[in-house]
């Protein structure tokens, strides 16, 4: 595997129409904050931070998807991504930040 974990941020901006975006909601400024966020406190560890476009959970973002486990979370805040590092990245576990989990299963496939 190249990277250890590719973590994808949503920065899509949608002008107009009926749903929500994340962009708006700050995900470019949170994006930058993770990636130096990394940089500092994970170094030497591949973990690529890109920005992507819409992932199709708008109205659950700012949305984050972490691959290759397929994790998807909500970081809202850059309280939000400190504890995201502190935990999920710096520790692997979830463990106090399941706030922060969005379903990691697909609406058609959740029982
Ligand atoms: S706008 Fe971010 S998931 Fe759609």
């Amino acid at each position: 595997m190249y990277y250890e974990r590719h973590i994808f941020v949503c920065e899509n901006v949608r002008e107009a129409g009926p749903r929500e975006s994340c962009g708006p909601k700050g995900s470019g400024e949170l994006r930058d904050y993770l990636k130096s966020s990394v940089k500092k406190t994970c170094p030497g560890r591949r973990i690529r931070v890109n920005k992507a476009g819409c992932l199709d959970r708008c109205e659950e973002g700012p949305t984050v998807v972490v691959y290759p486990e397929g994790r998807w979370f909500r970081l809202a805040s850059r309280a939000d991504v400190d504890r995201f590092v502190a935990a999920y990245l710096k520790n692997d576990s979830v463990d106090g930040i399941e706030d922060l989990r969005l379903p990691d299963t697909h609406p058609s496939r959740r029982s």
